[in-house]
């Protein structure tokens, strides 16, 4: 949409053959670096289920001027038939109501990021209305990779209809980044499929890190946490080999999901060991700034990891080191919390980040900042 007053609300309709169908407010146009703003975040969500439902009203609450999902976005397997029964009646709901979500569609910009369920169930023999997420997100396609084979989802079974519905967005619209408010984002897929270590994607994502120099704020997103304490997903550890260029080119937060809970990491620096080891982990140095606190002290010395993916499916509770006595998560995780299905709400106004994880109730969970 083109002509729109930054942080303003705006009119607009959707015509159909000519013909409006649809006419909502949208309670925010996208701001300048100067205009603060709000996001909730939350990832692992459309699944249909009770605490999806109260987590979409708890986010409506908020009235948040944008809402970004960190991947699975929809259950089981990122079909068309998916959004429709378990997105759009929840996100779209006609009113507010922690029975039924929110009426937050119409009104939030909703920023979707690719995760496992979206992408990985690529076999269109067996789901022929899958990997929805490229015909049914408009993603800046800003983004690169795709041209080399074994960089995108290994799409099985007649793809024309496929590649008709999903244009250009396939398959560059996994990777990209855009400016909002003082803050710069990079969306990656960190899908098994990915090699994050192809020396060309690195430099593509150095570039796309850095495109804009006078961000204050600049965050990666990608669904598959690189460090978090739950015992489920312990051998998905690729991308932590990204932590490197992570420090290197300044990133504040990164944010994910895949694991079913809410997790905040001490601010860290981590160097991978190059020993490729052969249950899907990957060992190296951590090197973490404890004296972070989030409350007195809040100017980081490392890079922040964030897991939010408490959205909607069902939470996944046990941390890694249950019953060992001491500390049950692991040492670089600052907060833990899986108990409850929660969100995280962002707020960005200039050098300070403010950031609050809610719980489905609506009570907090966590609260820190992050100043510069
Ligand atoms: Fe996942």
């Amino acid at each position: 949409m083109s002509g729109l007053v930054p942080g303003e609300p705006f009119d607009y309709r959707v015509k159909k053959d000519g013909l409006p169908v649809f006419a909502a407010r949208a309670n925010r146009a996208r701001p300048t670096s100067d205009q603060a703003y709000r996001m909730v975040i939350f990832g692992d969500c459309a699944e249909d289920t009770a605490w999806q439902k109260r987590v979409a009203y708890q986010a409506s609450l908020l009235k948040p001027d944008s809402v970004l999902i960190t991947g699975d976005i929809v259950y089981p397997h990122g079909r068309a038939s998916e959004y429709r029964s378990n997105y759009f009646p929840v996100y779209g709901a006609e009113k507010a109501d922690p029975k039924r979500g929110a009426p937050l569609l119409p009104s939030t910009l909703f920023i979707g990021i690719s995760g496992n369920h979206d992408l990985a169930y690529s076999n269109l023999a067996k789901y022929p209305d899958g990997v929805a997420y490229y015909y049914y997100w408009k993603q800046p396609l800003n983004g690169w990779g795709g041209a080399e084979s074994g960089k995108v989802p290994p799409i099985k079974g007649s793809a024309s209809e496929f590649r008709k519905a999903a244009g250009n967005a396939f398959p560059s619209g996994a990777n990209y980044s855009f400016d909002y408010g003082n803050t710069h984002f990079v969306a990656i897929d960190s899908n098994f499929y990915m090699n994050w270590q192809d020396p060309k994607m690195v430099e593509g994502l150095r570039k796309a890190i850095t495109a804009n120099p006078s961000a204050t704020w600049r965050f990666v997103v990608l669904h598959v946490a690189p460090f978090h304490s739950s015992v489920s997903h312990q051998n998905e550890q690729w991308m932590r080999r990204l932590a490197p260029l992570f420090e290197e080119t300044g990133v504040d937060v990164v944010w994910s999901g895949h694991v079913h809970n809410y997790q905040r990491s001490y601010p860290l620096r981590f160097r991978p060991s190059a020993k490729r080891s052969a249950n899907g982990t990957v060992d190296g140095e951590f090197s973490l700034d404890t004296t972070f606190d989030g409350t007195s002290t809040t100017k980081p010395n490392g890079v922040l990891y964030v897991v939010t993916g408490a959205g909607g499916a069902a939470l996944y509770k046990k941390p890694l080191h249950a019953g060992e006595g001491t500390s049950e998560t692991e040492p670089f995780t600052a907060k833990y919390d899986a108990d409850v299905h929660s969100l995280t709400e962002l707020s960005v106004s200039g050098k300070t980040l403010s950031i609050r994880q809610i719980d489905e109730n609506g009570a907090e969970v966590d609260k820190w900042s992050v100043t510069k």
